[in-house]
């Protein structure tokens, strides 16, 4: 994920930019910068590649000054490159800025820029910012900033610097973190505390809709509207490593928690005002082209592939596409029937998986389109195939996938209302409904995500059981594979998923008393047949863990515990059925003291056959 630090004091900036921005490596990037006032001027520094790079560039001819700002850049709005990087500045290299986030609207400002004769320079969303104050600028530095945040929709942690007024540093935030760090004289700004802590203890976290004038001395804090706020010293006790996960005790827990933030980035410009259609830029479809496709495959490994399989269900009964889903590792070795009308879609977090990036090839090789599907800007996946969506979920550190799960469903889901906008397979009124479900999303993740006691209670509980079974129907079986991988990968307890109905076809034999199951039962289409399953493993004595919607009164008459997910439309009810169970295995591995960010024998992305 981005990271952004500024300085501003009596001491050279420089040396405290590139110190903070080390700070942030951990959260990985792919090109750093950074933005220095000389007294005369603001020189920029950036490059693609490691700090490294540009600490040797500024080794030279290190910029004076004693105001600066500085960001490591984590791709998302054009690929990794020099230009790409930030700090971004305006025609006149006068204003510069850097930022987190996403600029939603940033291609209908650009649009209105260029016609006003601005010059853009890089492909990414940021710039129109740095243009914007430009354009607003009228005398009054705040007062532009102040226009410019009024235009601007989206996510972001912003801090500007300008040469008119160079005493100063405005920044503010939405839905992106930003600390001011209250130095002796200087003050500090960064997107997160491990970057200052070296300096300094006592920050203000800046809250949503906060806007800081930061000069050397003081530190004022006002609403969006200029209204004075009155901000309580946060003074921070982590140490260096506590800091890095942001206070969370693993990375793991921390990307799941970051899912509410992550699932909104996904659909971040995606759905339309109206909740009419799903804009994908990066998708030149024409209807003749989708219509000519008679058959998706879809290819990946691991979460990835459990996504897949969600993803089939999407795209056959949204798109009216038949679709086959593939471990990659199997798929190029079983003489698939691919030709120029099939759509290879794969899917992969870190866009480097070898299995992945073969069955890419291989489809290629046989003429299929190629879409793929991934979180890593730039990534040899990325690069190789026809088309691509980001999931734009911020890096995932942790080798257990959470966050890049949740956000390849969102992906997927909206990718079958686009292909069934385009097939016309689906009525406005049902395209409608499932966008209006996905803006919900988020604030469904994080609902789930405030009372997480009684899951860490039954991970205490059942957590030294050697084997654990996970059961559903339909869209509730994907998930369950998903939750048993995540139990068995981090825990190490033996976990099976099973299409409920299938059970009795052999497994049933090792259901006997006290053997924890979890039943899902999101789904309304076969919840009956649900319940019908659930007495199967109860007569035999089972722990029976049922998940189950918000309202659904009745799923307590037949197992011991229940845990609800608020109510959703039955394609989505897997985006929030999964997180109990990522917080059940996350619990359980704790439970048995395992090494939950670094699994045994597992790597986080697995670059070989
Ligand atoms: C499990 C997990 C792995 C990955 C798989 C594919 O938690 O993370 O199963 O999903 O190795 O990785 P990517 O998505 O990077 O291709």
């Amino acid at each position: 994920m981005c990271g952004i630090v500024g300085y501003i004091g009596p001491n050279q900036a420089a040396p405290f930019l590139i110190e903070g921005l080390t700070k942030l490596e951990y959260r990985g990037y792919d090109s750093a910068g950074i933005a220095v006032f000389d007294g005369k001027e603001i020189n920029v520094e950036k490059s693609v590649g490691r700090l490294g790079i540009l600490k040797k560039k500024i080794e030279t001819a290190s910029p004076n000054g004693h105001v600066g700002i500085g960001h490591t850049r984590w791709a998302t709005h054009g690929r990794p490159s020099d230009v790409n990087s930030h700090p971004h500045t305006d025609c006149t290299g006068k204003f510069v800025v850097v930022h987190n986030g996403i600029i939603e609207n940033y291609l209908h400002l650009k649009e209105k820029l260029i016609a006003r004769g601005h010059v853009f320079s890089s492909e990414t969303d940021t710039e129109v910012v740095a243009h914007l104050v430009e354009e607003y600028y009228e005398g009054d530095f705040e007062a532009a900033v102040r226009k410019v945040l009024a235009e601007i929709e989206g996510s972001y942690a912003l801090v500007f610097m300008t040469e008119h007024d160079p005493d100063k540093i405005i920044c503010t935030k939405q839905d992106n973190p930003l600390v001011i760090g209250l130095g002796n004289g200087e003050n500090f700004i960064a997107s997160d505390i491990p970057a200052i802590i070296n300096r300094t203890r006592k920050t203000y976290i800046l809250s949503d809709g906060e806007m800081a004038i930061v000069t050397k001395d003081s530190v004022w804090v006002m609403n969006r509207q200029g209204v004075p706020v009155t901000k309580k010293v946060f003074e921070v006790n982590w140490d260096a490593e506590a800091a890095e996960k942001g206070g969370y005790e693993h990375f793991m827990i921390k990307e799941i928690y970051e899912q509410p933030k992550a699932i909104r980035e996904t659909m971040s410009g995606r759905l339309a005002k109206d909740n009419s259609t799903i804009l994908f830029d990066e998708l030149k479809w024409t209807q003749g082209e989708v219509a000519a496709i008679n058959k998706i495959a879809i290819v990946a490994c691991g979460t990835a592939y459990h996504a897949g399989i969600v993803g089939k269900y999407y795209l056959e009964n949204l798109a009216r596409i038949p679709v086959e889903v593939d471990l990659a590792s199997e798929f190029r070795y079983r003489s698939p029937l691919i030709d120029d009308k099939t759509m290879v879609i794969v899917i992969s977090q870190s866009g480097e998986t070898l299995d992945t990036l073969a069955g890419l090839k291989e489809a290629k090789r046989l003429g299929a389109k190629t879409l793929a599907i991934t979180n890593v800007v730039g990534s040899s996946i990325a690069r190789e195939a026809d088309n691509v969506i980001y999931t734009w979920a911020g890096p995932e550190i942790a080798v257990a996938s959470t966050k890049a799960y949740t956000t390849q469903l969102v992906t997927l889901c909206m990718l079958a209302i686009y292909m069934a906008g385009l097939r016309e397979t689906l009525p406005p009124a049902r395209i409608q409904e499932l966008i209006g479900g996905l803006r919900n999303l988020p604030a469904q993740a994080h609902e789930i995500l405030e009372d997480v006691e009684p899951i860490k209670t039954f991970a205490q509980q059942y957590g030294f059981n050697e084997d654990v079974f996970f059961i559903g129907r339909a869209l509730d079986y994907c998930v369950a594979l998903e939750g048993s991988l995540k139990l068995k990968e981090i825990s190490y307890i033996h976990a099976e998923a099973y299409a409920a109905g299938e059970l009795k076809h052999g497994t049933l034999a090792l259901i006997i008393e006290g053997v924890p199951v979890i039943a899902l039962a999101t789904q309304p289409d076969v919840y009956e047949k649900m319940l019908s399953n659930i007495k199967e493993v109860k007569a035999r004595d089972a722990v029976v863990i049922g998940i189950a919607m918000k309202g659904d009164d009745h799923i307590h008459n037949y197992v011991d515990h229940t845990i609800h997910i608020p109510a959703a439309h039955k394609y989505l009810a897997p985006l929030l059925a999964v997180i109990p169970l990522q917080l059940l295995a996350y619990y359980a591995a704790i439970t048995r003291g395992c090494d939950v960010d670094k699994p045994r024998n597992l790597a986080k992305s697995v670059t070989v056959e």
